[in-house]
């Protein structure tokens, strides 16, 4: 079932226009990654859906509720975290999920039992008591997904969470994103195209306005794989590699070979067939094969080739 549903959704500061006739879905359950490159118009898109900016047409529904600049309705099924969460620092953990709480119209009893689940969630156990001005960036980013998982919402909006923090930072927080997603649906914004291949399922790319790419990230990787097989040979085997290169060329089947050191790319016409036979003339030669595996485009590669068409899809 569709979660978030954005229709042909514009917006224009002044003369620059941002989103033109932006259009996408976002599916129950998945891990959506909203990609794009600074300035793209992520943080716009998203602060619509929050009902936070008004866009200029276009319409946009949570769970087929429409959204409406200002109205915070549709925002009781969506929780927010925005690219700069501001916190009072005076406050700690507990008291700042209890003040989030109330402002969503929880009772004390829910808020506490909340806020009590939530906090071992992010991982802020036995920092719940501590003044939030004295909390590093992940530790607010962690506090940020509490704070928008309060109310229980079907949908958690986070807006490049993982941007400003370390390489630990990052893995911590996305572990805790791939554990909420067991009951919350995720739109992700980033630019860091690894964090999308660790926990998205579906992605969309953000370029000029509307969406470049979409689908599902592996039927995508498998619609742009090149038949290109990778055969890494032991480190006994180096020596017999150019031999085994030199044989290869010769294949009337193989239409191109690169290598360095143990690696062997080896361009075939099918990935089956010529595959097959790829393998039966290694099994014949004098070099050992540690590896033999068709090649994945990455998703830097796709990305590359849909904002710059003009390169070739290469793994
Ligand atoms: N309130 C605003 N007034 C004028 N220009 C804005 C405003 N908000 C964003 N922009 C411009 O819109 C473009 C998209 O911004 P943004 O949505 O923040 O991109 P992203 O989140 O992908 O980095 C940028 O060029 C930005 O400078
Ligand atoms: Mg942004």
């Amino acid at each position: 079932m569709t979660c978030l549903t954005l229709e042909s959704v514009s917006k224009s500061f002044g003369d620059l226009s941002v989103l033109k006739d932006l259009s996408f879905e976002v599916n129950e359950g998945s891990i959506f990654g909203f990609i794009g490159k600074n300035g793209s118009g992520k943080t716009t898109t998203m602060k619509i859906v929050v009902g936070l900016l008004k866009a200029d047409q276009g319409c946009v529904h949570v769970q087929g509720k429409r959204v409406d600049f200002g109205e915070t309705a549709t925002n009781r099924l969506v929780g927010f975290l925005p690219d700069v969460p501001e916190f009072y620092g005076f406050m700690n953990a507990m008291e700042y999920l209890t003040f989030c709480g109330r402002i969503a119209g929880m009772n004390p009893t829910d808020i506490l039992r909340k806020a009590n689940e939530l906090i071992v969630l992010v991982g802020l156990k036995g920092s719940e008591k501590r003044r939030l001005k004295g909390y590093s960036r992940g530790m607010k980013q962690r506090l940020g997904i509490a704070q928008a998982l309060i109310h229980d919402p079907i949908l958690l909006i986070c807006d490049e969470p993982t941007s400003a923090l370390d390489p630990v930072g990052r893995a911590e927080l996305l572990n805790i994103l791939s554990m909420v997603r067991e009951r919350t649906t995720i739109l992700f914004s980033t630019h860091i195209l690894a964090d999308v291949e660790r926990i998205c399922d579906y992605v969309g790319v953000l370029d000029n306005g509307s969406i470049a790419l979409e689908g599902n990230l592996d039927t995508i990787k498998s619609a742009h794989r090149s038949d290109v097989i990778v055969v890494e040979l032991s480190e006994a085997a180096q020596g017999a590699a150019p031999q085994t290169v030199d044989r290869l060329r010769e294949l009337p089947f193989v239409r191109s070979v690169q290598w360095q050191e143990r690696l062997i790319h080896v361009g075939v016409g099918s990935l089956e067939a010529d595959g097959r036979l790829l393998l039966a003339e290694l099994a014949g030669s004098p070099c050992t094969v540690l590896r033999y595996q068709v090649q994945e485009p990455t998703l830097e590669n796709l990305y590359r080739a849909v904002l710059e068409p003009s390169e070739e899809v290469v793994a």
